[in-house]
């Protein structure tokens, strides 16, 4: 008994001691840094003479009329205990009515300033059977993209933001390596009909973020918490977008194309930075939450892995820097606490002691720097596919924007490669589990009149684009 009590003393003492040296360690290696905003001046900004000034949306957000995708079966299927998907079991219906009002929607884009706008096409729209293409939907596109043309604004176009065609689902979506093929074969034709008109190009929206929610936290569709799936999801991902990257370097005519790989980046803090376990936490969600893919594009070597439970490699070299551009979308960043019952063995929170967004999310524009620093060990060009916020009152807006304006800049002024920044979103939409109340727009959408109103703080990024148009020779 004597004996074992001195073990467990000394057991506990020297794990104590271990927690203590490796935290301070992690500690002075691995800063926490923050900006001291009350010193900044956010006017003093420069921007260069051609730059991307855009705004960004998704199909399934704004356009309205979409009911042959996984989301629409998504707000239709409750949860346990009869728990609505969506926030106050909303659905998304018409969302903002863009398909129908997207010519003054393209007006408004022109009169508020921007020169660049980044949407996305509806695969359900385009094959709404297995096969068969709606040259209507197509023709839909094609107008839209002349009138920003005509309009001087520069599209880019996403070929996924998240939402699949249900027939695709049925068959086993992205769970099955041979549904690529249909991938390939609509993003084939979307590039065949658009490439004379439209330069940039982005694979699938967040491809981090899609597996990570859909398959190993289970909130978005299809619903699942599979560690292998979630990893084997990735992978097809991963594969369908070297494979549209290859095809259309191989396809385009002028060899200007620019196609990018968007991901959502969220670096993650241990919640409790003297405690070694939430290190330990916070390093392993990076990894599944964006590194190992970030490494694969850099390396050619996907590697997941939950310590005592799975892990998975992928490897392909034709992976290595399969991009022209990389897409950052950035709003936050997270704190994480090791829980061994969790599925990933940890959860995430917001850090405590920030301003935060209507979606809860603290605001930390500097994240957007650090960001910038670490991705551009890639090599590639970057452009901020999406920042934005959620501020339905409206009084934070300009501050953030002038804040992540300044930071922006000042990722020019030390030399990074970033060419432009698009605003997430140019309208008020349907935030997929939270439903319309979250309010990112820099309009203002009525949900009954479908009128837009250009928000007070919205004007922020108006006056820098005034200031600086970026519509500079090439
Ligand atoms: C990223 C996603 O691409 C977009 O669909 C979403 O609305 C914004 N983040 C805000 O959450």
């Amino acid at each position: 008994m004597k004996k074992r009590g001195k073990i467990l003393f000394w057991g506990s003492a020297f794990l104590l001691l271990l927690n203590f040296a490796s935290t301070i360690y992690l500690n002075i290696t691995v800063p926490n840094p923050e900006w001291d905003w009350s010193r900044i001046d956010t006017s003093k900004v420069s921007f260069p003479d051609k730059f991307l000034w855009g705004a960004a949306t998704s199909a399934y957000q704004i356009e309205g009329g979409l009911y042959n995708n996984n989301w629409y079966l998504w707000e239709r299927t409750p949860q346990r205990f009869g728990v609505p998907r969506i926030a106050r079991d909303e659905k998304c219906g018409l969302a903002a009515n863009h398909y129908e009002l997207y010519k003054e929607d393209v007006k408004l884009m022109a009169e508020f300033g921007l020169n660049a706008y980044r949407f996305s096409i509806e695969w359900s729209r385009i094959e709404p059977r297995e096969g068969e293409f709606d040259q209507k939907a197509i023709e839909h596109y094609r107008d839209l993209i002349r009138r920003l043309k005509a309009a001087k604004i520069e599209p880019m176009i996403t070929l996924h933001h998240f939402t699949d065609p249900i027939w695709f689902v049925d068959l086993g979506g992205w769970e099955k390596e041979q549904n690529l093929a249909y991938w390939m074969r609509y993003a084939r034709r979307m590039f065949q009909e658009f490439q004379s008109e439209v330069t940039y190009w982005s694979t699938f929206n967040e491809f981090n973020l899609v597996p990570v929610s859909g398959w190993l936290e289970g909130g978005f569709p299809p619903g699942k918490t599979d560690f292998h799936l979630f990893a084997t999801v990735s992978k097809h991902m991963l594969m369908g977008h070297v494979q549209t990257y290859l095809e259309f370097k191989k396809l385009s005519r002028t060899k200007k194309h620019q196609v990018g790989a968007i991901l959502a980046i969220l670096e993650a803090r241990p919640y409790n930075r003297w405690f070694i376990l939430d290190w330990l936490a916070a390093y392993y969600e990076e990894r599944i939450w964006m590194q190992a893919m970030i490494e694969f594009f850099a390396t050619g070597r996907y590697h997941v892995k939950l310590p005592f439970r799975d892990s998975f490699t992928y490897t392909d070299t034709d992976g290595i820097r399969a991009m022209d551009f990389f897409g950052i979308n950035y709003y936050t960043r997270t704190a994480v606490v090791f829980n061994f019952f969790s599925p990933t063995f940890y959860y995430r929170i917001q850090l405590p002691g920030f301003p935060k967004t209507d979606m809860g999310w603290a605001i930390y524009p500097e994240g957007l720097y650090f960001a910038v620093k670490r991705y551009a060990s890639l090599g590639v060009p970057i452009i901020i596919t999406e920042s934005g916020v959620a501020d339905a009152t409206d009084t934070i807006r300009a501050r953030f924007i002038q804040q992540h304006l300044y930071v922006l800049s000042e990722i020019l002024r030390a030399g990074y490669d970033v060419r432009g920044f698009y605003y997430w979103s140019l309208l008020d939409n349907f935030e997929w589990l939270e439903g319309f109340e979250k309010r990112f727009g820099l309009f203002e959408v009525d949900y009954k009149t479908f009128k837009r109103t250009l928000r007070e703080g919205s004007k922020e990024y108006q006056k820098i684009i005034r200031q600086f148009p970026g519509r500079g020779g090439s």
